[in-house]
């Protein structure tokens, strides 16, 4: 990694990039990091803090194609966070979903073409569709693009876009393809924060359909020590899948939940299921253990959820502003 000294982080103020800013200035203090955020509803400059004066912030779009070249210009590395990140989200409206995801992935690939930046594309394991619950296999660099949301099409879209701009002209690109991160600082909308912060709040914590799906679990920290092993030594044009060995069905994962928060087993709602829900994630990670050597740290999904429902307990002023419009948006579609 000794040749990156300038970094620059799209969506360093939504949870994975935030995560990573942190863990990026603790261990690589030498780095001169630049965040380039729009501050969507998913942003928060708040997730920055402590690390605010050792970072550069620019608040703009990675479809600004002026700025982003900019930006581009000046760095070393590019680590492309920066997404609509949300499933519910892209059912209702999925238009910013094609800007953000696949105009601005492009945007950033003619910026590093043109000035031969290094490019590391942070992607998502839902490219792959989804896995019966008795199939066999996980997902692999080999198995085929099968996507069943917009969100996971627009990711797909901006993954296939990487490939062509790697093997067309040549860029210095990797990819990588993580399941369902947990930890500090994520959005009240997603899965885990929102049933945490519901019990906090006196609400109850909502359950789609018959919680059957299966998530593959990683801590954020995890994901992000395998990213900064790919920047550092993944091999240009590889795709590396990122999981931890975490599957756990949703029923599951909030009956831990509402066990460590002292909520009798029953408390809960089942609501309306979500329309084309993904059954099952499952990632293998041989090549990311194999060529790179990576581990994860975080082994023990219930100690991880306590530590993560202990975050919440205590940051209270970070989440609170975005629940009462998060909840009304969720009733509003009877879930
Ligand atoms: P998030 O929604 O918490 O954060 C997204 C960030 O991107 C926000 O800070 C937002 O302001 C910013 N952003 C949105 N549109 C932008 C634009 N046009 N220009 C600049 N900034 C913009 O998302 P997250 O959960 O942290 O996910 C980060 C990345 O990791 C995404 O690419 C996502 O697809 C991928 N990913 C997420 C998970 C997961 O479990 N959350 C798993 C695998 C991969
Ligand atoms: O697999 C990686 C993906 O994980 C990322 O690419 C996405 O950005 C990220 O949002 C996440 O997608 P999911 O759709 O799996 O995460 P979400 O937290 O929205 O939901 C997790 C599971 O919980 C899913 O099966 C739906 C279910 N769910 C979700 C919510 C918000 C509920 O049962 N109740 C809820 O209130």
């Amino acid at each position: 990694m000794s040749e990156i000294r300038r970094l620059l982080v799209t969506g360093g103020a939504g949870f994975i990039g935030a995560n990573f800013v942190h863990q990026t200035v603790e261990r690589f203090p030498q780095y001169e990091v630049t965040v380039l955020d729009a501050l969507t509803y998913a942003g928060n400059e708040a997730s920055l803090a402590g690390v605010r004066e050792a970072i550069t912030f620019v608040h703009g779009s990675v479809t600004d194609a002026a700025l982003v070249a900019d930006l581009v210009r000046t760095s070393d590395a590019v680590v492309h966070f920066a997404a609509e990140s949300h499933n519910d989200n892209s059912l209702a409206d999925p238009a910013p979903f094609l800007q953000t995801n696949v105009v601005g992935t492009y945007t950033l690939l003619e910026a590093v073409r043109r000035h031969d930046v290094r490019y590391h594309h942070v992607s998502t394991d839902e490219v792959y569709g989804d896995l019966e619950l008795d199939d066999p296999h996980r997902f692999t660099p080999e198995t085929p693009y099968n996507p069943s949301s917009p969100y996971s099409s627009t990711k797909a879209a901006s993954d296939l876009l990487v490939r062509a701009w790697v093997r067309s002209y040549g860029v210095r690109a990797t990819i990588s393809n993580c399941s369902n991160n947990y930890g500090p600082y994520q959005h009240v909308e997603k899965f885990i924060p929102r049933q945490i912060t519901n019990v906090l709040d006196g609400r109850r914590p909502r359950l789609y359909g018959a919680g059957h799906n299966v998530r593959d679990w990683i801590h954020v920290d995890d994901h992000n020590t395998a990213v900064h092993d790919v920047l550092a030594r993944g091999r240009t044009g590889s795709t590396y899948l990122i999981g931890a060995d975490g599957e756990v069905d949703n029923r599951t994962v909030l009956a831990t939940i509402l066990e460590l928060m002292g909520q009798p087993a029953d408390a809960f709602d089942s609501v309306t299921d979500r329309a084309g829900h993904d059954l099952r994630y499952a990632i293998d990670a041989t090549r990311l253990r194999e060529e790179l050597g990576w581990r994860p740290r975080y082994t023990d999904f219930r100690e991880g959820l306590a530590a993560t429902i202990a975050w919440y307990r205590d940051n209270e002023d970070w989440w609170r502003p975005l629940k009462d419009r998060v909840e009304a948006a969720y009733a509003a579609r009877g879930q």
